[in-house]
């Protein structure tokens, strides 16, 4: 593992954030993770792991250590009558995963097709999207605790998996360095398409897993942009729970807002809707902007710093909260 001093980390941040952070290494084996380990144990520098840096805005320099987590290995390691149990260490490309269990045969991945990040970044944030989450497909994971060294395997329970949230991201954040994940690929498909602009896109076409995982690679390509082009770290806010009362003020006056029940009664509204509303979509401030096919993204049109980025998101979450009185939280990780 080699340490490098004051590297760029523009290239390790989907919004293409300037910032440098004070050391940096890359993980690529185990051989690594066990230097890690004992190089936390020597000093007292903050440690940030990053996987794809596609969740994260860093608003300065980072003082700490930054490692990048690029392990590598996809593998079988199980199959019943049900399912295939698939393996895959930490490092490698979620939307390449994804392609890979499809082109293979294997079902249940396809609508989470073409997310940014890693793939031992996305049991942080359960990733999720038309109506699938990694929860449903997941069977267990493996993480190391910084502070010990041990392996514990975690399995679904255990990873307290909620809306764009887990164990790791609450309750433990910062203590375990997750190797790998194992999913569970149904052997009887059952495809999720409800979602109305993927029922629509695939009219017509037959059910399989590539038909699906092309449709929602076309319709994120339609309304998100592609951080290699603009930088951004997909939806900038989770979208708001709000009580069943305060919902059903809201759409008394504004019928087109949607709403999702969740099992407590409260609804899930949807956070791009609030921000359309009150004029943000397509608006930029400096560098930073609402992108403007999409008000739930925040983008980095070239040099925008941290704080521009930022200083653009308050603004829109105080402004929804004056309009609606609901409070916006931002969704990527914040790195001060
Ligand atoms: N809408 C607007 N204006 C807009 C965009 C959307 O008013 O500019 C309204 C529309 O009424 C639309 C509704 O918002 O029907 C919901 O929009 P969309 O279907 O695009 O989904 P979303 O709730 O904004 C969530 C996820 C996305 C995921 C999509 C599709 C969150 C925070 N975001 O977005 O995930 O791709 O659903 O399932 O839950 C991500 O997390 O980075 C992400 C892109």
């Amino acid at each position: 593992m080699k340490i490098k001093n004051n590297h760029s980390l523009k290239k390790y941040n989907s919004f293409g954030i300037n910032i440098n952070s004070r050391y940096f290494t890359t993980i690529k084996n185990d051989a690594n993770i066990d230097e890690l380990l004992a190089w936390r144990k020597q000093s007292d520098q903050e440690l940030l792991l990053v996987g794809g840096g596609s969740n994260m805005l860093f608003k300065n320099d980072f003082q700490g250590l930054t490692a990048i987590i690029e392990t590598k290995g996809i593998e079988i390691v199980k199959e019943d009558g049900e399912y295939t149990y698939v393996k895959v260490a930490a490092g490698e490309n979620w939307h390449q995963f994804v392609r890979w269990t499809v082109e293979n045969g294997y079902t249940g991945l396809e609508n989470l097709s073409l997310i940014p990040g890693t793939v031992g970044a996305a049991p942080m944030q359960n990733i999720g999207a038309y109506g699938v989450e990694l929860a449903d497909c997941f069977d267990e994971l493996e993480a190391v605790e910084l502070t010990t060294g041990n392996i514990k395997t975690f399995n679904k329970q255990a990873c307290q998996f909620d809306y764009r949230d887990s164990y790791f991201k609450s309750t433990a954040f910062g203590e375990y360095l997750i190797k790998n994940i194992t999913v569970k690929l149904s052997k009887n498909s059952q495809w999720k398409i409800n979602y109305a602009g993927l029922k629509n896109s695939l009219a017509g076409q037959e059910l399989n897993a590539l038909n699906i995982s092309n449709a929602v690679i076309a319709l994120r390509q339609s309304k998100l942009p592609d951080p290699a082009i603009i930088g951004n770290a997909g939806s900038f806010f989770k979208n708001p729970i709000i009580s069943q009362a305060q919902w059903e003020n809201i759409q008394q006056s504004h019928p087109t807002l949607s709403g999702y029940p969740q099992k407590n009664g409260d609804i899930k509204t949807s956070a791009a809707w609030l921000i359309d509303q009150c004029g943000w979509k397509g608006r930029q401030q400096g560098d930073a902007g609402v992108y403007k096919k999409h008000a739930l993204v925040l983008v980095n049109y070239g040099d925008a710093s941290g704080e521009d980025v930022w200083s653009l998101a308050e603004n829109i979450i105080a402004s929804v909260n004056k309009r609606f009185g609901i409070r916006l939280e931002a969704e990527p990780r914040l790195i001060t």
